[in-house]
C-alpha cells in the first residue's frame, strides 16, 4: 500500500521540474493529483507523463481568478484536498540592487509570496482538518545570493509565512512545511553554461546538482504521516549548501 493512498493532492506548478517529480511519486504513492502550469501544451505532456490519477488545470498561480477555477475544478471532481504544494516560482537571477525594476519586483513577489499566500487561503475550504500543506522555499532565503535580493526576499516570506499559518491553523490540525531546495537539475538550467554550473557545484558540500526525485522523496515525506509530528519547519533539500 502507497503512503498516499486515497489521497488527494493539489501541486502548483507541476508541469517539469521538481513538482513534476513530486506530481509522479503522489500518484505512485496512491494518490489522485490536480497539477497546474500556465502553458497547456506543457500541461498536456506533463499529464500524459504522469499518465493516470490526475487532472491538469491551466493557470497562474499569480493569478486570483485562476486559482479559483483550479479549486472549483478540486471541488467538483473530488470535493476536497489532503495535501496543497504549493510550488510554483519565479526569479530574476541578475539584477543587482541598482538595476532592480518595478516590473521585475512585482512579477517575483506576485508569484512567490502573493501567489503562494492566495493559493493557501483560497484551499482552505476544500483542505481536509490534520491535512499537510508544503511550500516552495529556497536557500535563497537564507542566503545573501548577489544580484538576487528580490528572489531571496520572496522566498524568506515563504519561510515566514509558515511559522504564522502553523498557528493560524494550528486548532484544524493542518501541518504548514516548507521545503527549501538548494541547486536541482530543472527547467531552470537549460541552456546555463558549463563554467556556471560548476560555480554552483563549487557551493555545494556534496559536489553535485540534486536531482528532482530528490525533492520528490522529501515532498513526500512532508505529505504523508511520515512527517506526523512535523511542522512550522523549513527543511532544506540542498547537498548541505546553506548548512555549513
Ligand atoms: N531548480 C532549483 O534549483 C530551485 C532551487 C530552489 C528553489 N526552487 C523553487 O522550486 C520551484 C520549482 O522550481 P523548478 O526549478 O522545478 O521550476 P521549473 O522547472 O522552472 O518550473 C516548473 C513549472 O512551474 C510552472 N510555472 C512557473 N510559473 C508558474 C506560475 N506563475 N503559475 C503556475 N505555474 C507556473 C512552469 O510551467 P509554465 O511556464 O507553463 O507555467 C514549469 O513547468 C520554484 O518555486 C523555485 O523557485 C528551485
Amino acid at each position: 500500500m502507497g503512503k498516499l493512498e486515497g489521497k488527494i493532492a493539489v501541486i502548483t506548478g507541476a508541469t517539469s521540474g521538481l513538482a513534476l517529480a513530486t506530481a509522479q511519486l503522489f500518484v505512485a504513492e496512491g494518490a489522485y493529483v490536480f497539477i497546474t502550469g500556465r502553458r497547456q501544451k506543457e500541461l498536456d505532456a506533463a499529464v500524459k507523463a504522469i499518465g493516470g490519477n490526475v487532472t491538469g488545470v491551466q493557470g497562474d498561480a499569480g493569478n486570483l481568478a485562476d486559482l479559483d477555477r483550479l479549486y472549483d475544478t478540486v471541488k467538483a471532481e473530488k470535493g476536497h484536498i489532503d495535501i496543497l504544494y504549493a510550488s510554483a516560482g519565479v526569479g530574476e537571477f541578475d539584477a543587482p540592487l541598482g538595476s532592480i525594476t518595478e516590473a521585475g519586483f512585482d512579477k517575483t513577489f506576485n508569484v512567490n509570496v502573493r501567489g503562494t499566500l492566495f493559493t493557501v487561503q483560497k484551499a482552505l475550504p476544500l483542505l481536509r482538518d490534520g491535512g499537510s500543506i508544503i511550500m516552495t522555499g529556497s536557500i535563497a532565503g537564507v542566503k545573501g545570493f548577489p544580484g538576487m535580493s528580490v528572489y531571496n526576499a520572496s522566498k524568506a516570506a515563504v519561510r515566514s509565512f509558515a511559522r504564522t499559518w502553523t498557528m493560524d491553523l494550528k486548532t484544524r490540525k493542518i501541518r504548514v512545511n516548507v521545503l527549501s531546495p538548494g541547486t536541482i537539475d530543472t527547467g531552470a538550467f537549460v541552456g546555463v553554461a558549463e563554467e556556471v554550473k560548476d560555480q554552483f557545484v563549487s557551493l555545494i558540500p556534496m559536489g553535485r546538482i540534486g536531482q528532482p526525485r530528490e525533492i520528490a522523496t522529501v515532498a513526500l515525506f512532508l505529505a504523508s504521516d511520515d512527517s506526523s509530528f512535523v511542522t512550522g519547519i523549513e527543511l532544506f533539500v540542498d547537498g548541505g549548501t546553506a548548512q555549513i
